[in-house]
């Protein structure tokens, strides 16, 4: 995942204000991916996201659940990082791996689980 912030182009201080702000939510959110192997953003009540943690708990990872309606800065992170990217987003190993088709997709070709693995998620 890769955010540009383009300084250059912003002018009053009140758009510097922004900037600095999304630089917090993209530093948490750089921490929080890099420092847990399997991390998913949802929203509660998400169809598609309780999908996505099922496979993850049946295959027996315990992702970091980020509830982006429930955390404190939830919104912020929604609103800077995801406003393209649709819930489920998930992350594994400090990498965008990406929403619910591209887990299945990874799931069903083999790649998920040695991916997993590879993250430290999976010990077997
Ligand atoms: C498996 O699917 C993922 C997601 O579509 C894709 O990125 C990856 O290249 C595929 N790998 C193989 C070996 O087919």
């Amino acid at each position: 995942m890769q955010i540009v912030v383009e300084e250059s182009s912003m002018g009053s201080t009140e758009e510097s204000g922004a900037v600095a702000k999304m630089k917090k939510v993209y530093e948490k959110v750089s921490l929080l991916v890099t420092s847990n192997a399997v991390v998913v953003f949802t929203i509660s009540g998400c169809c598609m996201c309780h999908v996505v943690k099922q496979l993850l708990f049946g295959l027996g990872v315990g992702p970091t659940i980020v509830e982006l309606d429930r955390d404190a800065s939830g919104h912020d992170i929604h609103r800077l990082l995801f406003q393209q990217q649709p819930v489920p987003a998930v992350f594994v190993g400090g990498k965008f791996l990406g929403g619910i088709e591209t887990v299945m997709a990874c799931h069903i070709n083999g790649t998920l689980v040695p991916l997993l693995k590879e993250a430290g998620a999976l010990w077997l």
